[in-house]
């Protein structure tokens, strides 16, 4: 009986994993991908605790205990902090497989066959590399950490060194399983490789980095699969695998960035702002009585959303706002940008938890033709994603990355607190514009400001 309902709760869990990622990929059903991703988890524990292997339930219980009063409060972690709290849940999963791997070596070396050895060594490599990593990915997300990237000469040499000798114990373990004192070697180089792929890399691509550290945490969890034979481990790892690969390419495609730039390139170390003793540039501010008089002027906005509103937690003002320009006739849409925010679908996931229509959500390419006929463009806490520089500063760190062609509407407004640079660190151009209006403040109270002085003009 039992060993018929395991094989059937982890197809189910694999199923569900599969629905959730297909439902995951649009804004519409992501809710359902959610919920369906976290019963298919709750199959697949079922169908583990139900093994006639287990002995006891005691010490899994504590683990139960311990886990759940871990994973909660890292639930209510505010949305702003989803980089962080992915990049510790990977943190773990990858320890997990780590440490599987390592039990199951003492257990049984050097009685372990050469196949079942590789999948080991690359469950033992990969999950303790991702540990480290991943927790230094959390130190520099959450500003524990100095958030720059940090170089020194001859660095990328050393970091391969290590990286080298690890992988060759590793080949040498394939090779003779007998020679067990070698584990520690690839496991302690593993840890040390984890920090030193971090260290170089800036704050800023954290979030690049954290979705390629995913893949890691989910190619250790499928050679765990191999290594203890568990078919829905090698699904739900290659599925985790393969999606955080996917992402990663998506985002640097957005960001018109490779791999080895994110890897290697220490972006965001070059701080290109208006420094001392250079020119200031005059801009055009206007206060939130002067911006509403401007939309009421409008019959075509669109919206610009950015980390602003995400730091502000703006999104159920600019409903407020949304809601009164169309109840006023005018049409709104809100232009979204790949990477806009830092992570990704940040702003699809603030919109919709704050009920805008997702059909108001125009993506990047689509909604580019449409910026010459706008009214207005109301960038709201964006920066980098709106900066014209990428498109012509061939000197400009953000050169070649697609952006949303604000500049191109009749007038642009934007609210942000201060000139300071956004993400990549460098100044905006659109600030300067003749037709760009700086509405300074933060943007929650802006956007409140705006709805009223709207309401009260027309
Ligand atoms: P940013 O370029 O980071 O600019 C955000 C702007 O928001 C800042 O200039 C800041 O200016 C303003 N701001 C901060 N707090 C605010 C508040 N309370 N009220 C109003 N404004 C506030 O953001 P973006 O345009 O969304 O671009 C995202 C950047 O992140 C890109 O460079 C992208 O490559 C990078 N990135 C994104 C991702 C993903 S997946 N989304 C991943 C890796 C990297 P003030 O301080 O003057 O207010």
């Amino acid at each position: 009986m039992i060993d018929r309902a395991i094989p059937l709760l982890y197809i189910g869990a694999a199923a569900s994993f599969i629905l959730a990622l297909k439902w995951l990929s649009t804004v519409t059903t992501a809710r359902r991908g959610v919920v369906v991703g976290a019963a298919g988890m709750a199959l697949a524990v079922a169908g583990t605790l139900m093994k006639p292997e287990i002995e006891s339930y005691r010490w899994i219980a504590v683990a139960f205990v311990v886990g759940t009063a871990i994973g909660i409060p890292m639930a209510l972690m505010p949305m702003t902090a989803v980089p962080q709290r992915t990049a510790l849940s990977h943190a773990f999963g990858a320890l997990a497989a780590a440490l599987v791997g390592t039990a199951e070596f003492y257990l049984h070396a050097p009685a372990i066959d050469r196949f079942t050895m590789g999948a080991l060594v690359l469950e033992v490599l990969l999950g303790f590399l991702t540990f480290t990593a991943s927790l230094m990915a959390f130190g520099k997300l959450q500003e524990i950490l100095p958030t720059r990237p940090i170089t020194w000469r001859g660095q990328n040499i050393l970091n391969f060194a290590i990286l080298g000798v690890a992988v060759a114990s590793g080949a040498y373990l394939v090779a003779r399983p007998d020679a067990i004192r070698l584990f520690p070697v690839l496991g302690g180089l593993a840890l040390v490789f984890g920090v030193m792929l971090i260290i170089p890399i800036g704050g800023a691509d954290m979030p690049t980095v954290i979705s390629l550290l995913n893949s890691y945490a989910g190619l250790a969890a499928a050679a765990m699969g191999f290594v203890l034979d568990n078919k829905l481990l090698i699904i739900a790892g290659a599925l985790d695998g393969s999606s955080g690969l996917i992402l990663s390419v998506i985002m640097c495609r957005a960001m018109n960035r490779s791999f080895t730039n994110v890897l290697f390139g220490a972006f965001g170390q070059v701080q290109a702002t208006t420094g001392a003793g250079e020119e200031q540039r005059a801009v055009r501010s206007a206060t939130p009585e002067e911006a509403a008089g401007v939309l009421q002027a409008a019959s075509r906005v669109i919206v610009v959303p950015g980390y602003g509103m995400a730091v502000a937690q703006a999104q159920h003002k600019v409903r407020e706002l949304y809601d009164a320009l169309t109840k006023a006739g005018i049409d709104v849409r809100f232009a979204i940008h790949p990477v806009a925010g830092r992570m990704p679908g940040h702003m699809n996931v603030l919109l919709a938890e704050a009920n805008i229509p997702y059909d108001r959500l125009v993506e990047m390419e689509e909604v580019n033709s449409d910026f010459p006929q706008a009214d207005v463009a109301l960038v709201i806490g964006a920066n980098d994603v709106t900066n014209p520089a990428a498109r012509h500063d061939t000197n400009s760190p953000i050169y070649g990355m697609p952006i949303l062609d604000v500049d191109k509407a009749r007038t642009v407004m934007v609210i942000k607190r201060s000139m300071s640079p956004g993400f990549a660190g460098i100044d905006n151009e659109l600030y300067y514009l003749d037709r760009t209006l700086m509405v300074f403040g933060d943007a929650k109270a802006v956007v409140g400001n705006l709805v009223k002085e709207f309401a009260g003009g027309t």
